[in-house]
């Protein structure tokens, strides 16, 4: 169902997931702003303008804001993206804005074991406390990258246990994120965003091999030796923690959330993993790599 939405505030187009969206909502010949950093970046689309700013500068963002009404607010990056995040909120209410979508995490909440979880709780919070309507998104771990959790020689290892994950494609994120843009009704909900099916790592080692024709294997690590197996990609403690607490969190059943909202609200079934790496071969590159 369409809204009276007129001017709809786009915010990380110049990367994956907020581009997926510019490009959808131009397709649908809808009005957007798009909300850059660098200007020479922005895609060029019909029916797109193109405003200037960083969540943390409050000023430019309301400037930036002026006028949209649905603002898509995707998720920055970064130990200091909470206080972005919370800049940009409070200028999306200086500058008149109706609605916030915002990008957050399965299983957002103050306890969560996945580190970025929490801070994505923090986000939500701020946004409640704002007093304007939002529609939370809360998407799995991106099945795009999934790959990337194998190793050259195609091993994936992590304090995971035995418990499950169902990845999520960012085209299949972007298509809900459109979806609720666009209609009416989703004032005040929380929308887990997941694959159709939950795999523990073996399951998703054995999958990966059998499409892809690799050897692969899943290796569990205690906590302290994923720490200590990270350590020589000399990471951030931010990235240290994120990263550990990703295996964590899939061992405790916290991302084992199988959720119908894909299917619901795009009337498409989600990309499974197995067609997912069947159609991209280039992310699972390095891999193969490895392999010769
Ligand atoms: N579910 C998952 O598995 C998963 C995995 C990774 C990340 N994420 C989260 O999901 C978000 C979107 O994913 P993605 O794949 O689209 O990431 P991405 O390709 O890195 O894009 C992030 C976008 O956010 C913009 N941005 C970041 N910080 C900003 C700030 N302070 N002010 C204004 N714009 C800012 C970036 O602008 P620039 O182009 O100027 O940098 C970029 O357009 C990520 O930023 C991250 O928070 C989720």
């Amino acid at each position: 169902m369409s809204t009276s939405v007129s001017m709809i505030g786009v915010t990380g187009s110049t990367g994956a997931l907020g581009g997926r969206v510019a490009r959808r909502l131009a397709a649908r010949g809808l009005r957007q702003r798009l909300i850059v950093r660098d200007l020479g970046r922005a895609q060029r689309f019909a029916g797109a303008e193109v405003a200037q700013a960083a969540y943390e500068d409050r000023v430019a963002m309301k400037v930036a804001l002026d006028g949209v009404q649905t603002l898509f607010l995707v998720s920055g990056w970064g130990a200091e993206r909470v206080k972005q995040h919370y800049s940009a909120i409070d200028a999306a209410v200086a500058a008149g804005v109706e609605r916030i979508v915002y990008t957050s995490f399965l299983g957002a909440a103050p306890m969560a074991t996945f580190t970025h979880a929490r801070e994505h709780y923090l986000t939500e919070q701020r946004i409640r406390a704002s007093g304007l309507e939002y529609t939370f998104l809360r998407p799995s771990f991106y099945l795009d990258r999934a790959a990337r959790w194998f190793s050259a020689e195609g091993v994936i290892q992590g304090p995971a246990g035995n418990g499950t994950i169902a990845w999520v494609s960012r085209d299949d994120i972007a298509d809900v994120a459109v979806e609720v843009l666009v209609g009416s009704g989703h004032g005040g909900a929380s929308y887990d965003i997941t694959g159709d099916r939950a795999l523990t790592l073996a399951e998703a080692a054995e999958e990966f091999s059998r499409v892809t024709g690799l050897p692969a294997a899943y290796r569990t690590e205690t906590i302290e030796e994923a720490r200590a197996s990270r350590m020589r990609y000399n990471p951030s403690e931010w990235d240290l923690e994120a990263w550990v607490s990703t295996y964590v969190a899939i061992a405790t059943g916290e991302l084992s959330v199988v959720s119908h909202t894909v299917q619901a609200l795009t009337g498409h079934a989600p990309q499974t993993f197995a067609d997912y790496f069947r159609q991209h071969p280039e992310s699972y590159e390095h891999v193969t790599a490895g392999r010769i």
